[in-house]
């Protein structure tokens, strides 16, 4: 399949992030349109569009919106509705979201005032991961630009429709990135995920109907509204439409952002990005992100969409390709992110509070020489513990590297009992330069 720059269309241009730059690409068109459209109507575009969510779950993203109540006239005691931007993007190898808002904040701006109109909210908040101080900074200015021109703000576009939308900083957790910790992090507590049900649409920021939704939906909406839906059904496939960002890192001569209709395989991607690194070959890749369970060579000509994932027992996730050749020794892969889960896990559930604990033990104890046959089984049986049965999604995101390394490369955990890695470390370090300059 051809790539199909929309949202990554102008990130080449000299400061494609002002909005002037953004003007001059129809920017804040489909806004006039949706203004003019009733809120239920510009719900019933983004329903029919097929669009799905971008922050990993794949949930249909009109049919989220549509689970807030909409407001009659004269109902005085509704409870305000908020919008919710997750800019948090923290997972290992997902690196979609910050370069957008870098290039093109005001796509974001334009989709966050189309969203909350949809849904009838007067406040906006964008939750960005607080380490990204350059991406704070860019996202600030351009809430500035849009409030001075009238694009935020009281009456805007003189519609009548008001919308005050804050930046917010988080302090850099990844669990925070889970919606419900999410929303107590804004309201001004410890991120920890909440009970569900109640949904966030039910009872979400200070317990009144929230949408919380990803940078890249939010961002895909102004392109949806002004071209249509059958434009954008006639990319992708049937279940899962339109384009998406695939961001390919690792052991590739290319790696970067691929924007391209969702279905596109593995093999179309890498040939865009150049391939392998020159004289290596594939080992193992991840394909949205450490979270969903990794694939191999054999899985290079799968439709890179929800259900074509799913068929391999993996999640498409955040489209985060992280290629790993056959340098890399997946038992210390695997331990690195497995490291990452046991330092993020929020304590608040027994399974994954302990397990990732005792998982990082089990690793250490392969990569150091003392592993036995044991180790192997008990990763499984903590995994198992882990998955489906932790609070949150973060358990499972956990428990999958391990068990799906183990499914593919059983031989190369037992290759570790008794005598540590088999990989020469000193190689690895040698690798990294030839890396960065390939
Ligand atoms: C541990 C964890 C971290 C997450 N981090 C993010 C994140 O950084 N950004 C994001 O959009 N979604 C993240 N999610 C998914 C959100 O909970 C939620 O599904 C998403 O923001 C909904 O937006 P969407 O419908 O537009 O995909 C995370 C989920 C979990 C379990
Ligand atoms: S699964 Fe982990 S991150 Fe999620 S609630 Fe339990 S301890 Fe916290």
């Amino acid at each position: 399949m051809p790539l199909t720059p929309v949202l990554s269309r102008t990130w080449d241009e000299p400061r494609s992030w002002l909005l002037s730059n953004h003007l001059w690409h129809n920017g804040y068109q489909a806004l006039d349109k949706a203004l003019a459209m009733s809120p239920a109507d510009v719900i019933e575009v983004v329903t029919k569009s097929g669009l799905r969510g971008r922050g990993g779950a794949g949930f249909p993203t009109g049919r989220k919106w549509s689970f807030i109540p909409q407001h009659k006239s004269g109902d005085a005691d509704a409870k305000p509705h908020y919008l919710v931007i997750n800019a948090d993007e923290s997972e290992p190898g997902t690196c979609k979201d910050i370069p957008l808002l870098l290039a093109t904040p005001h796509l974001l701006l334009e989709g966050a005032v189309i969203a909350a109109y949809a849904i009838g909210a007067h406040h906006a908040f964008i939750y960005v991961r607080g380490e990204v101080v350059p991406v704070v900074r860019r996202l600030q200015a351009a809430v500035a630009e849009a409030y001075a021109a009238g694009y935020l703000g009281t009456n805007i576009r003189g519609s009548g429709f008001d919308l005050e939308l804050v930046v917010h900083a988080g302090a850099g957790a990844y669990i925070c990135g889970e919606e419900s910790a999410l929303l107590d992090s804004l309201e001004g507590r410890r991120g920890q995920p909440r009970l569900r049900p109640p949904f966030p649409a039910v009872a979400g920021l200070y317990a009144c109907p929230t949408v919380v939704n990803n940078v890249e939906t939010i961002a895909s909406i102004p392109p949806i509204l002004l071209n249509g839906v059958e434009w954008f059904t006639a990319m992708g496939t049937e279940a899962s439409p339109g384009f998406t960002l695939y961001s390919l890192s690792g052991h590739i001569t290319s790696p970067g952002q691929y924007e391209a209709p969702l279905g596109t395989t593995l093999r179309e991607l890498l040939s865009y990005a150049g391939g392998i690194r020159a004289g290596h070959q594939l080992k193992f890749w991840t394909p949205g992100g450490s979270s969903t369970p990794l694939l191999t060579v054999q899985h290079l000509d799968v439709p890179l969409d929800y259900e074509g994932m799913v068929s391999v027992g993996s999640m498409l996730g955040t489209k985060a390709l992280q290629i790993f050749d056959e340098t890399t020794c997946v038992v210390r892969a695997v331990r690195r992110w497995t490291q990452f889960y046991a330092h993020e896990s929020c304590g608040k559930c027994t399974p994954c509070r302990e397990g990732t604990y005792w998982l990082t033990q089990l690793y250490e104890r392969l990569e150091t020489g003392s592993g036995t046959a044991v180790d192997i089984q008990k990763l499984l049986d903590i995994s198992d513990t882990l998955f489906g049965k932790s609070f949150c999604a973060l358990g499972d995101g956990a428990a999958s590297p391990v068990v799906s390394s183990i499914r593919h490369f059983r031989a190369e955990y037992e290759a570790h009992l008794h005598r540590g890695c088999p990989f020469d470390p000193r190689e690895s370090m040698l690798a990294v330069p030839e890396r960065v300059g390939a």
